[in-house]
This record gives structure tokens, sequence and C-alpha cells, in this order.
């Protein structure tokens, strides 16, 4: 055994039948968060994620008050110092567990929905995602205690998600929905009559780098796009259309990246984000996110910096979260 694993699971071990007595003194609430952060340590498939809740239980536990799924509480702000507030993140490499299991090509890094959902929603709020591919803001979501809906326009892959959605008994108090449907023609205030919700704290917003990756054929889909302009007109629209469904002072995270071609760079993330600030939205923050290694740019690595030095050009090892505040 390696000994990684022996490390978690000697970790877990120390919270096997863990149990809050009656007589605790402790309220319900309390009580359930941190039964919660035990049993994601129990469910944790390494021992990076073990220790990332295991910092959570310990400070919810050397502080009642503070509890990350209520959102940031400012007089305890000195607590919060998993939340990143500088604009370059370098997070290293993909968390993995038993729901993000990365079976997506083209899926993002989980650590991205959490540092957004716990920046900005607090507990029992509504996150969207309307390309919500294999469902990654859905289960993070999930996890931190919001309600989330996701919508994607591939129909094997919504089943898959919705499958996995389904076969994940726990924390079923909050609703995690995807739908199968086109988020370029999508009703989204539909889905606020449908649940019953004043409306989304936040969408966190991931579209295909326009054509880099081939999603489907379905022309409806934003990698079929004929050309860039098409592709980022047909955001701006999608955004544009969910903007009646968000809450004022929302907030949108738009995850992309840039491309090549033509032997030049098409700055699709500078595009899509003049895009969005043509729709009136505030433009909060630039993050700069590093891209790590995919297992064939790794086996590839000589190639690639053989190709760069040769051709002049620069490997892509960043891509951008755009964070824009919704104003009503
Ligand atoms: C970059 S992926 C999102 C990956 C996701 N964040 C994850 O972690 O798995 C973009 C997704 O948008 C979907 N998509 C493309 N055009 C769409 C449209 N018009 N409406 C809804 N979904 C669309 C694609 O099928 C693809 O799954």
């Amino acid at each position: 055994m390696a000994s990684n694993e022996r490390n978690l699971s000697s970790l877990k071990q120390k919270f096997i039948n863990i149990e809050l007595p009656e007589d605790s003194g402790l309220d319900d609430s309390y009580k359930s968060v941190i039964l919660r952060e035990i049993n994601q340590i129990l469910k944790s498939q390494t021992l990076e994620r073990a220790k990332h809740y295991l910092g959570i239980l310990s400070r919810n536990l050397a502080n009642p008050d503070w509890n990350i799924k209520q959102g940031i509480n400012m007089d305890l702000w000195k607590g919060y110092d998993h939340i990143y507030t500088d604009s370059l993140w370098i997070m290293g490499k993909r968390v993995s567990n038993d729901y993000h299991k990365a079976w997506y090509w083209g899926n993002f890094v989980p650590q991205i929905p959490f540092q957004l959902i716990s920046r900005y929603t607090e507990e029992g709020e509504w996150v969207l995602d309307p390309f919500c591919g294999s469902g990654t803001t859905l289960f993070e979501a999930r996890n931190l205690g919001r309600n989330s809906i996701g919508i994607e326009l591939n129909p094997d892959i919504y089943r898959k998600v919705k499958e996995s959605l389904l076969s994940e008994r726990d924390n079923s108090l909050y609703v995690s929905e995807v739908t199968n449907g086109n988020s370029l023609t999508y009703d989204f205030t539909e889905l606020l009559a449908k649940y019953d919700i004043d409306g989304f704290r936040l969408s966190i917003v991931h579209p295909p780098y326009w054509d880099i990756i081939k999603f489907s054929d379905n022309p409806d889909d934003l990698s079929n796009s004929p050309d860039l302009e098409d592709f980022v007109l047909k955001l701006k629209e999608t955004i544009k259309r969910m903007l009646p469904a968000m809450k004022p002072e929302s907030h949108i995270g738009l995850v992309i990246g840039d491309m090549y071609r033509g032997g030049e760079v098409i700055p699709l993330g500078f595009k899509t984000m003049a895009a969005l600030q043509d729709l009136g939205l505030k433009l909060r923050g630039i993050v700069v996110k590093d891209i790590q290694n995919t297992k064939a740019k790794r086996t590839n690595e000589n190639l690639w910096r053989y190709r760069a030095l040769k051709s002049g050009f620069y490997v892509f090892r960043h891509e951008y979260i755009f964070v824009f505040k919704v104003m009503k």
C-alpha cells in the first residue's frame, strides 16, 4: 500500500463511528455541520482532500460561529485563509474523490467552483451552470450546501450526470438538478417558477473554448460556431438570457482560455470579457489560473517546447476566471 493511502486510512480511522452525544448541548444545525464534515473526511479519496475537510472541521470546532457553508462572516475574517483574494490562482493538481472523477474531456477542476461558491453564496442559495458538462459545479455546490441547476446540451452527458446525482444519497437537503437543453434559447426564468426561487446568486459559466474541443455535432453547440464573432455573440446572447434570472448584486464567473489559430493568438478570454461588459455587467476580477499539464501534454512536453522555441510562440499555462457583478 502506498504511504499516501496508509496516511489517508489512518486519518479516516480516527473518524469512524464518531457520534455526538445527545446531551452535548450543541444545537442541531451546528451538529449537522460537524457530522457532515466528518462524513466528507470519510469519503475523501486523497489525503489532500481529507486534510482540506479536516481544516474546515477544525475551524468549526474552534469556533462554533465559523461555518463556511453559511458564507463569509466578516467578524471572523481571519478564518478564511483557504479562500483566494489574489488574482493569481496556482491551484496545482485537481482534487479528486468519489464524485469528481474527471471522466469528462474539457471539465474544470473542482477547486474553481469551490472558490466561487464559497466566496459569493451562502448555504441554501442557488447556483446556475448553463454549460454544465460533467456537473462539477453541481457536485461542489451540493457538497457546500447550496442548491444548483445545470443545463447541458448533449443528451448522453446529461443522462450520465443525472444518474450520478441520483446515486449520491447524502446532502439530499439541497436541490441538484441537471436539465437537457440549449442555453442559447433557454428560458431561465422558468426555473425560478419551477423551484420557487427568487433568483440565482451565482452563475458559473464554463463554455466551450470555441472549437478547441468539439463537444458534439449539434449545430447549437457553441463549439460548432462557424467563426469567432458567432461564438462570442452566442455566448453573449446566452448570458443576456440568463440575466433576468439572476438576483441583483449576484455574481457571474466566466471560466475561459485563449487559443492559437493561423499562427496567432486568438484572445477568446478578452473578447468574451468585453462582450459581457457590453451587457452592463461590472467586471470585479480578472483571475489568472494555472493550467496543469494534461497527461497528453506531459508526454509530449519536449515536443511542445521544441515547437514553441522554433515558432516563437508560448505554450499556454493559464486560463482566466472573469468575475462580474450583476447590476440591477
Ligand atoms: C467546457 S464544457 C463544461 C465542463 C464542465 N465545467 C465540467 O467540469 O464538466 C462545456 C459544455 O457545454 C456544453 N454546451 C455547448 N453548447 C451548449 C449549449 N448551447 N447549451 C448547453 N450546453 C452547451 C457542451 O456539451 C459541454 O459539455
